[in-house]
């Protein structure tokens, strides 16, 4: 089935429903069975919502798993990075080593130097764009997990991960993504032989800025480990959240491809800007990782860096306060348009600062033309005599 079609299809019987088109969401703590038979039968089926909790999670999951393919299971989570965390709790122990890409959110590099340090699992990093040869030396005998995150936040180079799969199987390490930018729709890990494809559904899977969900899939075995990790761990979504996530799937595909659209005409018009050195949108040639892109992926989505020429706090507030349409805000994904001043701080070990001042933009669903025009009033600070940055410099 195209994957139109399965957004739209995945996870819902409308006649099982008592006709209903979307699922009626299930709010459920307990469940009361008939006689011992039906209990023993619900608990052994291993699935939480069997016999506790509600049905919603693992409805939309069942359609997650749809769109993520290979005969996965899904799982959602409460939260991309209690997805994150439930997989290196699920694959690592004491001892055992993980390898993650320098170019990570920053969020799961504090995982890695802190929750999982604390455990005694060790972690090193990665050049997410380490040749083969380069990338072997960072797999250790330990080395039981492999991370990628493709593109890397903030500087958004696109690894090989044909390459990356290829040589951490041999190594017998597995291999899990970060797949949070592109979705299945735009980049199925499973089928290049990932093992745990992880997304903060927070993001575009949800789509609407209103919910904060994660999800992981993976083949049976796995998927039953990350399910154990997830209960040990108490990790239960609500099921009002879920149904969000399950509603935000049937527009997936058709918001992927107009952020997409959107996203390649706000960033081919910010190259004409002179303030502009690089326009970090993995589509575009010059940007690192490109042809693992070209090769890879379906398509782009709505995120990606602008790096400016170096601009004081005074500059950037002033920039930043002309912006009407692109709004000052964290998270993504959702139809709404943000921007976000980067510091990468000294964390990355590999990967050099960029030079200049990096911004990160999402692109929403409003009308490229007005968010251009957005960027139009903002950059119009710089030209001389501006009124604006007389007042703050
Ligand atoms: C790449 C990436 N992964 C994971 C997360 C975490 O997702 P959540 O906010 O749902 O915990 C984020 C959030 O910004 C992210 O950007």
């Amino acid at each position: 089935m195209n994957w139109n079609t399965l957004a739209v299809t995945a996870g819902r019987d409308a006649l099982r429903q008592g006709g209903a088109v979307s699922p009626p969401v299930d709010r459920a703590a307990t469940r009361i069975f008939a006689d011992l038979d039906a209990i023993e039968e619900a608990h052994a089926s291993g699935k939480l919502s069997a016999f506790l909790g509600s049905r919603t999670p693992d409805q939309t999951a069942d359609a997650i798993a749809l769109l993520e393919g290979s005969d996965c299971e899904a799982i959602i989570t409460s939260s991309g990075m209690s997805a994150l965390t439930a997989t290196f709790l699920a694959t690592l122990s004491a001892g055992d080593h993980l390898l993650l890409p320098d170019s990570v959110f920053g969020p799961t590099r504090d995982v890695a130097s802190g929750l999982l340090a604390r455990l005694g699992i060790e972690s090193s990093y990665y050049h997410p764009l380490a040749s083969e040869e380069s990338f072997r030396t960072g797999l250790r005998p330990n080395t039981k997990l492999v991370l990628t995150e493709s593109p890397g936040s903030n500087t958004f180079e696109i690894q090989d991960i044909p390459m990356i799969v290829g040589a951490s199987h041999a190594a017998g390490a597995l291999v899990a993504i970060d797949n949070s930018w592109a979705t299945p729709i735009l980049f199925r890990p499973l089928a290049f032989g990932v093992d745990i494809s992880v997304c903060a559904a927070t993001k575009y899977l949800a789509g609407h800025s209103d919910t904060i969900l994660g999800t992981v899939a993976a083949r049976p075995e796995l998927a039953a480990k990350l399910r154990t990790t997830l209960r040990q761990m108490g990790d239960t979504p609500g099921p009002d959240d879920a149904w969000l996530l399950a509603r935000g799937l049937r527009t997936l595909p058709l918001r992927m491809r107009q952020h997409d659209a959107s996203a390649r005409i706000v960033a081919e018009a910010l190259r004409q800007f002179p303030q502009v050195r690089q326009v970090l949108h993995p589509a575009f040639a010059d940007v690192p990782g490109h042809d693992n892109w070209k090769r890879d992926f379906y398509g782009a989505s709505g995120l990606f860096g602008v790096l400016l020429d170096p601009m004081d706090r005074n500059q950037i507030s002033a920039f930043l306060g002309k912006l009407d349409l692109f709004q000052l805000g964290f998270s993504w994904g959702g139809f709404e348009s943000l921007v976000l001043p980067i510091s990468l701080g000294t964390s990355r070990k590999i990967l050099g600062q960029p030079e200049g001042t990096l911004l990160r933009l999402h692109v929403g669903l409003e009308d490229p033309e007005d968010l251009i025009s957005d960027l139009q009033r903002a950059f119009a600070i710089f030209q001389s005599k501006s009124p604006e940055l007389e007042r703050v410099t």
